[in-house]
């Protein structure tokens, strides 16, 4: 049976009145899955659900404004909570992905628990998606990567948690999404990781790192949005940078340069579970590369172009 959007919000409203006897407490990033869950969440609690915005410091340029504006458009309240220090603070000296997953969910958790307590939330509302727990590691597959945003959750946290959307995929939660009246500028955002621009930068995350990958992210964004304006290609289902700490040997008018390498992604997909590269016209690929290596000259002398599916690669690097 096909999905049908009208009916899911429906029933959900129905579901959740029967948690509606406490606060409830929300992690908004401004991305589609999480507003979505706020929107639908808050039908049954009204102003019960807490909403917070957690300023990681990994986000991309302009996040922040962005997801203001956003959430004012789609009727919620949220309270920003600036805690870059302390997730930089924490990344500090580690490589690993998966310790770094792990590290920035232990932060969001902590962070979130403090805002849990000062608001005496007896709920906390995620806007988990099933791709988000099937490559979590369901048990019926590998753990592929930690979905920050999936397990994970200290027991003596005692809150009780709400997944309103946990069985459907991307393109259901865009119907729903549609459905409930939020702006096409939230829905039809690509989808951006929880754990933020720290997955883009393959090894050790210093600030100066972020700093460069977020310009580039800027830098891609932009072009590929204009070209995609301008009719020269459709807008990939998700396009971003990519920063590796391999450095290489450039030439910077006739003084030697040795700086990073940014790869560049985009690709088409349906839902994120699978993925084909997609086919960029080299002029908007030249475009970016020249663009990327006159903003950065003194850190970045090479651009490359991920030309790999998902399988065998996933969308993100790591
Ligand atoms: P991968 O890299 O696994 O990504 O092929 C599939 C989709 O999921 C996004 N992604 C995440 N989303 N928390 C999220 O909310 C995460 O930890 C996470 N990791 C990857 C990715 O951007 C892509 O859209």
């Amino acid at each position: 049976m096909p999905f049908n959007a009208s009916r899911f919000v429906a029933q959900k409203a129905e579901d959740m009145q029967k948690y509606a006897d406490g606060e409830a407490v929300i992690a908004t990033s401004g991305g589609v899955d999480s507003t979505v869950a706020a929107v639908l969440v808050k039908k049954a609690f009204g102003r019960k659900l807490h909403c917070v915005f957690v300023d990681t410091g990994l986000l991309r340029k302009g996040e922040a404004e962005t997801a203001k504006l956003n959430f004012r458009k789609c009727g919620l309240d949220v309270k920003i909570v600036d805690a870059s220090a302390r997730f930089l603070g924490g990344l500090k000296g580690v490589g690993d992905p998966e310790r770094k997953r792990k590290i920035i969910g232990e932060l969001f958790i902590r962070v979130f628990e403090e805002e849990a307590k000062a608001c005496k939330a007896k709920y906390l509302v995620q806007g988990t998606i099933a791709p988000d727990w099937i490559e979590s590691g369901s048990g019926m597959r590998d753990n592929i990567k930690s979905h920050h945003n999936v397990g994970g959750l200290p027991k003596e946290m005692g809150l009780l948690l709400i997944e309103p959307l946990r069985d459907l995929y991307k393109d259901e939660v865009r119907l729903v999404a549609k459905e409930l009246g939020v702006p096409s500028e939230v829905f039809s955002r690509q989808p951006f990781p929880g754990p933020g621009l720290a997955i883009r930068v393959m090894g050790e995350v210093t600030k100066e790192r972020v700093d460069i990958v977020r310009e580039a992210c800027a830098i891609v964004e932009e072009e590929l949005e204009a070209a995609a304006k301008a009719r020269k290609m459709e807008i990939p289902w998700q396009y971003f940078a990519v920063l590796l700490p391999v450095k290489s040997v450039g030439v910077q008018g006739d003084v030697r340069a040795y700086g990073y390498t940014i790869a560049v992604r985009a690709v088409d997909a349906a839902d994120g579970m699978t993925a084909n590269y997609s086919a960029v016209p080299h002029e908007i690929l030249h475009k970016i590369s020249l663009r990327i290596t006159n903003a950065m000259k003194d850190k970045v002398n090479r651009v490359v172009f991920d030309v790999t599916n998902k399988p065998p690669a996933t969308i993100e690097w790591e």
